[in-house]
């Protein structure tokens, strides 16, 4: 049986209402079964003369659409350049009716109107929306690789002018009722209780004023503008662009060019080329991978973290041990989410400073830029220094020094204290999570919650389990993580976990290459052309060379087939160049950069020539395989041994944790589309370099069987 989204009433005699709401769904989506309906739904509206006036409106509080269905969208990419252009202007035709109706039209806007949605409500001839907190409208389409496409490039421009069209549509933020209004994208701004009035009252005064009829005129021809203006706005808007986008996101520079080049157009010419160059991005490289990102997270949301449904009790009160770099963002994390936080350290003064900087972060307003006493005052609430007082805790953060008998003796002095429920997870980077919890009354409440550097930035969080942890235990972690904004994958427990362990090989390589003469700029910058935000040198200084150079011993004892002990990292350590946190590393980090870059430590290369044995130095795509196929191999190995509930967390866990480039869609998404016989003919070309490249089984399989680890 087909359910049925647009329902159509009669609020007056004369005004017809469409409202959408989909039975069993939280949100309305455009699907193109949802768009035959709108069809049918006008024919019928049209068919019945008495109408003078339509409203669209939702049925959903704080959600009027969320846009098209990216899932049918995924599974038409290979439809072809004909029919995705058809698509397109199936989507225009359509919509352009709520601009040439024999009656006006207003959409009522409450709630998230992205995308489809906000192109829907711009070809209505008037819009209204509510002071509702989720209110918001916008372009998110370049975020997937795509910019809209159903008249949206054409329409924008035309009623709110060109600079503003560009800059909502190239940069895919939405906008509040505020701000639409004063674009002229909202007629009027009313309270959600009074939409449905005040939509039917806009009907009316239309009916009277005409107004709407100049305003279809006015929208339908060419833009004003000089020849002079146009070139000025175009190379700004698209220097900008591509600072932003480095050049890997076509998208923007795409919607841009379009709008551009259509504004001298009447709308239905501009329509036209709309559709034509929506198919050049429609199923791109880069489309797919985002998309393949936006489905990801959706999973993600949804997913529970165990088998089978656990309604997870809720966690309201955490107490975090350990007020440094990590705890401090933890809290900080809790608190923003109001979350009553107890902050505890060994040292009086670490907890001085940690309580400082969570509320330093918590009062920070990213509009004004600077500190907000209303925040702090408002977040003050829920954070205060632990009393030795652990009874009616719901969660205890242990983020202390990264040493395995300091953490247990912790937990030996506080799980006595600690309720029955309470659930004890340790933020540790590297110490298995079985091992810590050896020694543990209640090992079933133990878990790894490793979050990453910085917690404000980075969303991923690592739910490990340890042998004995509960399904319990995980569903709440796992929940608790996604109440507080994170993204949280569950993996068995192993050395380095997910990310950490993925990294190394990937960090190692480049350490290899530097002992085979190559620069470490040099290094950096394939990386970053990659798409990688940083270059794994620069990662070193970051992460720090202490941290990192202990790490690696972790890896190394765990994986000596594969990991390679450099002298260069302990030759740095020993001078106190300890990367970033130091001022020196491999880079320079005092003082400013020059033209935005890193200045290579003019003593690093003294101390590395004693180290380097120069071979024939590598291409650029060498170096790139060099350091991705060893990260995906290890990859495999993290597959062939169930490490992750599902292979998809591969990426997921890269992309927000790592920042591995969005544009390829993930790791495992990348090797699908280099292809599985490609990397092993490139594994057994580095064989002859080192047995680490020797390909996995998985790997030589999945080349033999031509198969791929997204589904085709
Ligand atoms: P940090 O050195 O900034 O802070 C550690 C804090 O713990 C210090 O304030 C110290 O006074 C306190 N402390 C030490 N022993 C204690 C004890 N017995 N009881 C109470 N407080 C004690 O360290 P950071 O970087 O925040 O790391 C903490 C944990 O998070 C470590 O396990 C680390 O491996 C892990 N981690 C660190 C990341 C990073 O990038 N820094 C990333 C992810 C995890």
């Amino acid at each position: 049986m087909t359910v049925s989204t647009i329902h159509l009433t009669r609020p007056e005699t004369d005004v017809a209402l469409l409202t959408l709401d989909h039975p069993e769904r939280s949100a309305n989506i455009l699907s193109s079964a949802v768009l035959d309906e709108l069809e049918e739904r006008l024919n019928e509206v049209d068919g019945d003369t008495s109408v003078r006036g339509l409203v669209i409106i939702s049925g959903k509080p704080g959600m009027f659409i969320a846009g098209a269905d990216i899932r049918e969208f995924a599974a038409s990419f290979d439809m072809g350049e004909e029919k995705t252009i058809a698509a397109s202007r199936r989507g225009q035709q359509l919509f352009m009716r709520l601009a040439t109706a024999r009656y006006v039209t207003v959409a009522a806007i409450d709630g998230i109107c992205l995308g489809g949605g906000a192109e829907l409500a711009t070809w209505c001839d008037r819009r209204i929306m509510t002071t509702g907190p989720k209110t918001q409208l916008g372009f998110p389409e370049v975020k997937l690789g795509l910019f809209p496409g159903w008249g949206g490039t054409a329409r924008v421009p035309r009623m709110i002018g060109l600079y503003n069209a560009i800059e909502m549509i190239t940069g895919g933020e939405s906008i509040d009722d505020q701000a639409a209004w004063k674009m002229g994208l909202a007629d009027d701004i009313v309270s959600p209780e009074l939409l449905l009035e005040s939509a039917v009252r806009m009907v009316r005064e239309e009916q009277q004023t005409k107004a709407y009829l100049a305003d279809r005129q006015r929208w339908s021809a060419p833009l004003p503008g000089n020849d002079v203006e146009m070139g000025f706005l175009g190379v700004t808007a698209s220097g900008y662009i591509r600072q932003q986008t480095k050049g890997q996101y076509p998208a923007p520079e795409a919607a841009l060019e379009t709008m551009l080049e259509t504004a001298g157009m009447d709308i239905e010419q501009a329509c036209e080329k709309e559709a034509e160059t929506m198919a050049s991005l429609f199923g791109s490289s880069v489309n797919r991978s985002l998309i393949n990102v936006f489905l990801l997270t959706e999973r993600n949301k949804k997913d529970g973290g165990v088998d089978g449904h656990y309604d997870a009790e809720a966690i309201d009160s955490v107490c975090v041990i350990g007020s440094g770099i990590m705890g401090a963002g933890i809290a900080a994390a809790n608190v923003k989410r109001q979350v009553s936080v107890a902050l505890a350290d060994a040292s009086d003064d670490a907890l001085d400073a940690g309580i400082a900087n969570v509320l330093e972060e918590v009062a920070y307003n990213r509009q004004t830029k600077s500190a907000d006493p209303d925040r702090m005052l408002h977040y003050t609430r829920f954070l205060r220094r632990a009393a030795d007082q652990w009874s009616g805790v719901d969660l205890v953060v242990e983020a202390i020094v990264e040493n395995a008998e300091v953490k247990r003796q912790l937990y030996a002095k506080i799980e006595p204290q600690l309720d029955e429920q309470t659930i004890l997870a340790s933020n540790t980077s590297t110490i298995p999570i079985t091992q810590l919890a050896a020694g543990l009354k209640r090992p079933e409440n133990f878990c790894g919650l490793h979050f990453f550097n910085p917690v404000r930035r980075m969303k991923l969080v690592e739910v490990i389990r340890g042998e004995a942890t509960s399904d319990e235990t995980v569903a709440r972690a796992v929940t608790h993580a996604k109440r507080i904004g994170k993204m949280p994958i569950v993996l068995r427990d192993g050395p380095g976990f997910l990310v950490n362990r993925l990294l190394f090989p990937y960090m190692n390589e480049a350490i290899q290459l530097v002992q085979n003469g190559v620069e470490i700029a040099h290094i950096d910058r394939v990386a970053k052309r990659f798409g990688m935000p940083m270059g794994p040198i620069e990662l070193y200084d970051m992460v720090g060379l202490d941290t990192a150079l202990y790490a690696g011993r972790v890896m190394l004892e765990a994986f000596p087939d594969r990991i390679v002990a450099s002298p260069i990292l302990p030759a740095l350590v020993k001078r106190g160049w300890l990367g970033a946190k130091s001022g020196q590393g491999f880079y320079m980090h005092q003082g400013k950069r020059k033209r935005g870059r890193l200045q290579v430590n003019p003593e690093f290369q003294d101390i590395a020539s004693q180290y380097v044995r120069p071979t024939d130095i590598p291409s650029d795509e060498q170096i790139e395989s060099r350091l991705f196929v060893p990260m995906l191999l290890e990859a495999t190995r993290v597959l062939e041994e169930e490490l992750v509930r599902d292979p998809r967390d591969v990426d997921l866990g890269l992309i927000f944790g790592i920042g591995f480039p969005p544009f390829r869609g993930g790791l495992l998404h990348w090797a699908d589309q280099v292809g599985a016989d490609k990397l092993l003919a490139d594994c057994e070309t580095m064989q002859e370099i080192a047995t680490r490249y020797q390909p996995t089984e998985m790997l030589s399989a999945m080349a033999k069987n031509g198969r791929q680890f997204y589904p085709k």
